[in-house]
């Protein structure tokens, strides 16, 4: 259930009945302090402005027009206007039941489900993933994880870039190897190390440049040989990234692919089609689309450069076709691209092209949900000891080792087994949450320590509390599918837990709307802080039987969110560690 939502038409209906336009909003919110009440509308100064009305005479009409009888315990006018609302400590205690017996935490599906296109991850396949490809992996599995819990209709895509000329100087030095006999798979095996050697072949050996771009003529000219080593060689690249994909819990599978290679065939309709709309111009030899929205402040427009000279296409004519695939053949209501912030003028110009093209309707939403850096110490982007970009299989590999050795340093005396999958959850957990538990909009520093930290906003924070919670449960001894009856919401800690249970949906809808997993974390960290304090002060396990049974479902309420919500951060949860 979502309270703010519940309220918020209430109180809109109410203003309307009060004589406001049907437009008005009410801007119901989370009260930011108790003595405001749980919930406060802010939307009646405004309105009333409008109306030319004194604001708390106003809001005195909507009161009389507003009956919350049933679910609050105080509405009343506060400051210029505000309208405080205090909920009812019965109706929380329902809500509850509601939330513990229904399968989805009372989450209802959304009744106008819309077909989200979600663009992220989308490797560069010449090289491995590494600790760049983190950002949009992670946050963008975490929305659209979230999107799908509230019923809407999602398309991963992932963008690989699987074009390009570095494909020559790969496939150079694939035939290369080929011809000395060597196995391929093996060499493959470290695409980081090959992407190098080819490099340096390239970068020393005039001789193989020239091979290398004989090869990339040959391979966009749908040369046969050259595009059996091309693919091959692009399996292989994905078969690492999937690797990768299945060690981080990400939901990508081979069926998301959406390469940029395959819409090669239609580039030169999007070219005909600009130009047929006349938004095509001539720059030194180049296709160019000029954009005033994009000009500085003396005026000169920075252009979207759409075919080079000599005909070849660009990044920016793949992601126009994009567009027009997303929209016709996938027909998304909104597209989401989780891509770095360095990429947003890109983003606003291929959105804007699109819109002047007619690629896609006006009601589509095209959203970039930019993301800032991961940086090392230093304060420079994050890289290894050796001073190279962290291959992410690397990092990942890592964590777990880190992971694992504090564990069994916490637990001499638990199996090797249990220790080694303990250290594998909370390595890979603790990588994902610190990504995820920013503002995906600012720079984040990589820390081993903080991320690893059983304190404050952090993964092993978060999955011992869900231990915790989880074990009280199991130590009653009640079979809690069996468990009835009601729960009372008496003690002030009681009541900050059951209003935290009752805001999850709220919580994940910021997620959804904002494509900001973050508030889900804090939500999380919230909650976990909220029972550990309500625990502290209401015993569970040696209360008597009612009581006893009112908050064991508290706690049961508790377990079963926070569980949830870690899986719609792609966060696995143990039972114990
Ligand atoms: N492959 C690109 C890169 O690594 C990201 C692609 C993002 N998606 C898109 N539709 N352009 O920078």
């Amino acid at each position: 259930m979502n309270i703010q939502t519940l309220l918020n038409q209430r109180i809109q209906a109410a203003m309307v009945a009060a004589g406001a336009p049907e437009t008005a909003p009410a801007l119901t919110r989370q009260s930011a302090k108790v003595q405001f009440g749980d919930y406060q509308a802010n939307g009646i100064m405004g309105v009333a402005k409008g109306l030319k009305m004194n604001p708390r005479e106003f809001a005195q009409r909507v009161l009389d027009k507003l009956d919350l009888s049933d679910i609050a315990e105080k509405v009343e006018i506060a400051g210029p206007g505000f309208i405080n609302v205090f909920l009812k400590n019965t109706w929380l205690g329902k809500e509850l039941v509601e939330l513990r017996t229904s399968d989805h935490l009372d989450v209802l599906e959304v009744s106008n489900p819309e077909t989200v296109v979600v663009d992220y991850s989308s490797p560069n396949l010449a090289k491995e993933m590494h600790v760049g490809h983190l950002r949009s992996t992670v946050i963008g599995d975490a929305v659209v994880r979230t999107l799908e819990f509230l019923g809407h209709n999602v398309i991963r895509q992932n963008h690989v870039g699987d074009w390009g000329t570095q494909f020559g100087m790969l496939l150079a030095y694939m035939e290369r190897l080929r011809a000395e006999n060597a196995e391929i798979s093996m060499v493959l095996s470290d695409l980081e190390t090959f992407y190098r050697a080819a490099k340096t072949c390239f970068d020393d050996d005039p001789e193989f440049a020239v091979r290398a771009r004989e090869l990339v003529v040959a391979l966009q000219s749908g040369d046969e040989d050259c595009l059996k080593l091309w693919d091959e060689f692009i399996d292989i690249s994905l078969a690492h990234c999937e690797e990768t994909y299945k060690m981080l819990g990400v939901s990508l599978e081979r069926k998301h692919v959406m390469p940029e290679s395959a819409y090669n065939d239609d580039l030169q309709n999007v070219i005909n089609e600009l130009t047929e709309q006349e938004l095509l111009q001539e720059s030194n030899g180049a296709q160019c689309v000029f954009m005033e929205e994009f000009a500085n402040k003396e005026g000169e427009i920075t252009p979207v450069i759409v075919q080079k000279t000599g005909g070849g296409f660009l990044y920016s004519t793949t992601d126009l076709a994009a567009v027009r695939f997303r929209q016709h053949t996938l027909e998304a209501n909104r597209v989401l691209y989780f891509v770095d912030a360095r990429q947003s003028l890109h983003f606003q110009q291929i959105f804007t092209l699109s819109r002047k093209a007619g690629f896609v309707k006006p009601e589509t939403q095209l959203e970039h949900m930019p993301f800032g850096t991961v940086m090392g110490s230093d304060g420079k982007p994050f890289k290894t000891r050796s001073g190279t970009v962290a291959k992410l299989s690397d990092l990942l590999a890592e964590a777990q080792e880190r992971a694992y050795q504090l564990v069994a340093s916490k637990n001499p005396d638990m199996e090797e087994e249990e220790l080694r999958n303990i250290g594998r959850v909370v390595g890979i957990a603790s990588v994902k949450y610190a990504d995820l538990s920013k503002n995906r909009t600012s720079d984040y520093v990589f820390n081993w320590d903080t991320m690893l930290s059983f304190e404050g906003n952090t993964a092993p924070y978060l999955l011992y509390a869900y231990s915790r919670v989880a074990s009280i449960v199991k130590r009653s001894e009640i079979d809690v599918t069996s468990l009835t009856g009601d729960i009372a919401v008496v003690e002030a800690q009681e009541r900050a837990l059951a209003m935290k249970l009752c805001q999850f949906e709220e919580a994940i809808q910021q997620v959804a709307n904002d494509g900001m997993p973050h508030f889900l974390c804090a939500y999380l960290y919230d909650l976990a802080g909220t029972f550990m304090s309500f625990y502290e002060a209401c015993p569970i396990l040696n209360a008597e039987d009612e009581v006893k049974n009112s908050r064991l479902q508290l706690a049961l309420n508790t377990a079963s969110t926070l569980k949830q919500g870690l899986e719609l951060l792609g966060i696995e949860t143990l039972e114990r560690m």
